[in-house]
């Protein structure tokens, strides 16, 4: 992708949005970094201006909260807006009726609203510049009909997919330059786990590898990027197999988890 503007990533103290950041560096993007934890946005800043030359700006903000997601737009209302990722969420595991549900309001500010927002705000802004690239992070997950046992996480996760999929559909017929795209992994090792208290049943990716994946789909200008050929066939055999038996079976995996 030609560097145009600045890359912002959501969720770039750890895992995936980590080794976005690294990756567009590599390619020579300005970036701007955000998540809670400052310390680990400030330690990936230092090793990117001094690795890649670029300069990184830090926004510390809660994006489960209005204030949060105010505070990154506010601080992005100068730049202009070459790539934005919407990678900030988490997971919470557990059969639905013991699971807490402020922690699952908690997880739809996150994983929900604060995409909504920044997906409308962003693109607005990138419809107004004439180009940008726009990717969410939802999850195989989103792609599935219900996660038994993370079921308020698939149905966020399913919410991103949706969402996503409808604007990239939008913009087509439009034939704008903004593109935009859905990033849907299987597992991938990173701190996903430990948020969401579950072991994977299946081997992860690496988060690098991951995002690899997802910067080519998104040059290609994909509408939805599975990385990895043994979820993309799962993906693509899902279809095949009916409803309520996919539910059952996507139960028998997530009960492994816990
Ligand atoms: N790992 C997987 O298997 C997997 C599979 C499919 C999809 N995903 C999705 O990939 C995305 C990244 O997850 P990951 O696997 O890289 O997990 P991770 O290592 O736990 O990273 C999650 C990131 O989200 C940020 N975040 C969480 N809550 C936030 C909040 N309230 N405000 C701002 N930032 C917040 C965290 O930063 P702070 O804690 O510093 O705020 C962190 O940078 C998530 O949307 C996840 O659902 C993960």
């Amino acid at each position: 992708m030609e560097v145009k503007g600045c890359a912002v990533i959501t969720g770039a103290s750890s895992g995936i949005g980590r080794e976005l950041a690294r990756r567009l560096a590599a390619e020579g993007w300005p970036l701007v970094l955000c998540a809670r934890r400052e310390e680990a946005l400030r330690a990936l800043a230092v090793e990117l201006e001094k690795s890649c030359g670029v300069h990184c700006g830090m926004v510390a903000a809660d994006l489960g909260t209005e204030e949060g997601t105010e505070t990154l737009l506010r601080a992005l209302e100068e730049r202009e807006l070459g790539v934005f990722v919407n990678c900030a969420g988490f997971g919470l595991a557990g059969s639905f009726a013991e699971t807490e549900l402020s922690r699952e309001l908690e997880m739809l500010d996150v994983n929900v609203r604060a995409v909504l927002v920044l997906t409308k705000h962003v693109l607005r802004r990138m419809k107004a510049q004439g180009h940008g690239c726009l990717l969410n992070v939802a999850s195989s997950a989103g792609l599935l009909p219900a996660g038994p046992f993370l079921s308020a996480y698939y149905a966020s996760k399913a919410y991103a997919a949706s969402l996503t999929q409808a604007i990239h559909e939008e913009l087509r017929e439009e034939k704008s330059p903004v593109r935009v795209s859905c990033l849907c992994p299987g597992p991938v090792d990173t701190e996903f786990n430990a948020v969401a208290n579950v072991r994977f049943a299946l081997p992860g990716i690496t988060a690098a590898y991951c995002a690899d994946c997802a910067l080519r789909g998104l040059a290609r200008g994909q509408a939805v990027i599975v990385p990895s050929l043994r979820m993309k066939l799962a993906v693509a055999g899902a279809r095949f197999v009916p409803r309520g038996l996919l539910v059952r079976l996507t139960a028998g995996q997530q009960r492994k988890k816990l």
